[in-house]
């Protein structure tokens, strides 16, 4: 899918979606539960065992938001740390995990030092993708694991009619409803900043990582990267 020229980008785009964050934090986890009819919960579970990591290993959790994978990650028994540049985002979190406000482009993290790495549905929110791979394999241990979650379009040719019918018109005017006009009518445009999957997981394997795969989540509305540091 080609950009929209309307669509901001660079430092632009990151001071438009640090705001918009930040504004509607207060009601992104109720907004997000009903317009996944809480799929997203399930996504999030299956990428923390797509991990495969074991218990006390420290992940950290990119674009974090509100903490929900690092809420995920300690149930696993794992030892999560949220990274946000949004303080609104971090400040409506219910995780009792450490949160920090960093760009996730610029980790405040020594090199080596992580076992695994998360982010839910931030990779089409960031200004550069490469840089970030990149960001996240200079703090990785070689075999540290990455399971980086995303929307994405059905395959199947009905499924995806229902889903541009869904994504494109209903999710603007719930998000309106409930929260933000501008801010859920942006959320259908931001998937265009995502290349297509072949792409991004190029870029992971050139950013230092192996076994590189991608999946998708029933009913096709999400894709799982996973890799290992190699
Ligand atoms: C759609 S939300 C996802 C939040 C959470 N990961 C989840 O699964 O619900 C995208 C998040 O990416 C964050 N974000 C975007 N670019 C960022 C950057 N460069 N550094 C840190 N956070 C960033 C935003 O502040 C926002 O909280």
């Amino acid at each position: 899918m080609d950009l929209d020229p309307a669509l901001p980008t660079g430092t632009e785009k990151a001071e438009k979606i640090q705001g918009m964050f930040d504004r509607i934090a207060p009601k992104y986890d109720f907004v997000n539960r009903i317009m996944t009819f809480r799929l997203d919960v399930r996504w999030r579970k299956k990428t923390v065992k797509a991990l495969r990591l074991k218990e006390g290993s420290v992940v950290i959790d990119l674009a974090c938001g509100t903490g929900d994978f690092c809420s995920e990650l300690k149930k696993a028994k794992m030892v999560p740390l949220g990274f946000d540049f949004s303080m609104g985002m971090l400040e409506a979190g219910r995780s009792s995990s450490p949160l920090s406000q960093s760009d996730v482009l610029n980790l405040p993290i020594k090199e080596s030092s992580i076992d695994g790495a998360t982010c839910g549905f931030a990779l089409r929110n960031l200004t550069e993708l490469e840089p970030f791979f990149a960001e996240v394999s200079r703090v990785l241990k070689a075999g540290g694991r990455i399971g980086f979650l995303d929307v994405a379009e059905p395959e199947n040719r009905f499924l995806n009619w229902g889903h541009h019918i869904y994504f494109d018109r209903i999710v603007p005017k719930v998000g309106a409803l409930l929260s933000d006009k501008s801010a859920y009518s942006y959320l259908p445009k931001s998937v265009s900043y995502l290349p297509p999957y072949q792409e991004i997981v190029a870029m992971i394997e050139r950013a230092g990582f192996k076994q590189v795969e991608r999946k998708l989540f029933a009913p096709g509305s999400a894709q799982l990267f996973t890799g290992e540091k190699a």
